[in-house]
Formats: structure tokens, C-alpha cells, sequence
């Protein structure tokens, strides 16, 4: 574990060459001091961390100001209460759908501009991969306390069961036929059973993931679009009702569980 955990937090030294120049001398100190720690998960944090604060967009301006739920500027907390229904947008919102949307309203780029490359990879991790890890560290300890009271959002968890049993694709598969009896493992991987609470705390409570398999952090909305591409379905559209939903129906699920990310998976 420490050898190939050294191994990924090299690879992850040559994402901060993209990384913005600014921030890269303190990105560099802290690199140093994350390799004695061995924590890749960490890395993505302070990377975001910067990113948050960082002024871009026709409008030169930070996330700083972004109202996740809890307030402009509010981040403590904020991922353990999503997703949520938000007024100003009127919808149901993951935490990466609420960055999203912070980046068009505060920094004035186009969703299509800041869509451009939402899941990265070993050599380059995404913008949206270190906000959202960043995020998400800020609810470390925080009770996952997802929106259930609003009528969207109690539509949104209706849509996502639905679709979780619903069986689709070219293997007439549901989100059930892999994860709906206890047991099952493909490969070398658990399948939890995410319609009940015990696997979905589990499992939701760790998300976004430093994946040490493939040396990359992994958010929500990709894990979601991942297993419909193990169903061969169309890849659904990045933060698209669908998306959001069955996120709001797997962390209903989890609700209560003591949030423990960014996690690190297999
Ligand atoms: C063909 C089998 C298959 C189907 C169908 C499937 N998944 Fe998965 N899912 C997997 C595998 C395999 C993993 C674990 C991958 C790994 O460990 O890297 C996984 C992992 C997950 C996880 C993370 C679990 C954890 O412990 O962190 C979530 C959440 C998830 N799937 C949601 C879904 C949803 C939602 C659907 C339906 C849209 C779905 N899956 C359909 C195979 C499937």
C-alpha cells in the first residue's frame, strides 16, 4: 500500500503541471509535505482549495461567494446537506451541478465552456474533480442530511428509485441487477446493495473517491454515468435530471450516516 501509494501520489505531481501557475510554488511545498503523509486524496483538496479562490471567467471572479446550500461563502458542511432544491435555479441540485452552476452565476462562464471536461484522468485531473473533493472535505464529521421536504425533492427521490429498478440497455439491466442482492461481487469489487441503508451509508458516505486502482479522484456524477455505461446504455447527460436524481435517491438512502470523504477506493 505505501510503495504504490507513492507510486499515484507521483502521478499525481505531474497533474500539477496543469495546474495554475499561480498557485504552483505553495501546490509544490505542500506536495512535498503530502508525500511524507501518503495521502493522494489530500493532494486533490488543497489542489481545489486553491481553485476555489481562484478568480476566472468574464467576470474575474472566485467561487468564494458560491451558496451551496448553506449561504454565499458557506462551504462547512454544505456537501453533507446535498443534494438539494435550490430556489434560484429551481431544481434539485448534487454538489458538482451547484459548483457548476456557481461557476456560470459568479464567474460568468458558459455551461458548455466549464462542461468542457468534467471527468479527467491520471495525467490530468478535472477543474470539477479538485472542487469537488475540496467540497466534500469541508463535510468531514458533518450527518448526511440530504433535502426530503420540498415537493421536488421528493420527486427526485421518486425518480431515482424508479430508475434504480428500472431495466434499460442492451443487457436489460437495472441498477438492481448489480446492486440489489447482498453478495455479489464482479471481480474484485463489492457490489453493495445501495437500497438499503446500511451498504448506502457506506458507499455514499465516501464519495467523491481517490480511486487507487487508476490513481484518480472520482466524483458522483461520474460514478453514476460509469455503471449506466456498464448497463450499454446512451451516457446520460452530466448533471441531467436523471443524474441528479438517482444521486438524490442513493444519498436519501444514506441519510444519517457521519460523512467520511473524500474516500479512498480500491
Ligand atoms: C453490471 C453491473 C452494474 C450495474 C448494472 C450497476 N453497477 Fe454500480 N457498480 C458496479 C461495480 C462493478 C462497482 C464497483 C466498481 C469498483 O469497485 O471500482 C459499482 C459501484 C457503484 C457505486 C459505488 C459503491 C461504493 O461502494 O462506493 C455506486 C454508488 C453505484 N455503483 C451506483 C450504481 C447505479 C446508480 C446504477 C444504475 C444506474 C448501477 N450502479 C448499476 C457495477 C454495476
Amino acid at each position: 500500500m505505501r510503495a504504490s501509494g507513492k507510486r499515484t501520489l507521483l502521478l499525481a505531481a505531474f497533474a500539477f503541471a496543469a495546474a495554475p501557475a499561480a498557485a504552483q510554488t505553495s501546490q509544490f511545498e505542500q506536495y512535498q509535505k503530502m508525500v511524507g503523509e501518503d495521502s493522494p486524496a489530500e493532494l486533490f483538496v488543497l489542489v481545489g482549495a486553491d481553485l476555489w479562490r481562484k478568480k476566472q471567467g468574464p467576470k474575474n471572479a472566485s467561487l468564494e461567494r458560491c451558496d451551496l446550500g448553506k449561504g454565499p461563502g458557506v462551504v462547512k458542511g454544505a456537501y453533507a446537506a446535498l443534494p438539494r432544491y435550490f430556489a434560484d435555479a429551481n431544481q434539485v441540485m448534487d454538489a458538482e451541478s451547484r459548483i457548476l452552476y456557481c461557476m456560470e452565476t459568479l464567474q460568468g462562464r458558459s455551461r458548455k465552456e466549464a462542461l468542457k471536461r468534467p471527468f479527467g484522468n491520471a495525467d490530468k485531473p478535472s477543474e470539477m474533480e479538485y472542487l469537488d473533493a475540496f467540497v466534500a472535505s469541508q463535510s468531514d464529521g458533518f450527518k448526511m442530511t440530504p433535502g426530503m421536504s420540498h415537493p421536488q425533492e421528493k420527486r427526485a427521490y421518486e425518480l431515482g428509485k424508479a430508475l434504480f429498478f428500472a431495466r434499460t440497455g442492451l443487457y436489460d439491466f437495472s441498477c438492481a441487477s448489480c446492486h440489489g442482492e447482498p453478495g455479489k461481487r464482479i471481480r474484485m469489487s463489492d457490489l453493495p446493495v445501495l437500497s438499503e441503508p446500511g451498504p448506502a451509508r457506506a458507499a455514499m458516505s465516501t464519495w467523491p473517491a481517490y480511486r487507487v486502482s487508476n490513481s484518480q479522484m472520482k466524483t458522483m456524477q461520474w460514478r453514476v454515468n460509469n455503471c449506466y455505461r456498464q448497463m450499454r446504455t446512451p451516457q446520460p447527460v452530466w448533471g441531467s435530471e436523471v443524474v441528479n436524481s438517482m444521486i438524490m435517491y442513493l444519498t436519501v438512502n444514506a441519510k444519517g450516516a457521519v460523512y467520511a470523504g473524500p474516500g479512498t477506493k480500491r
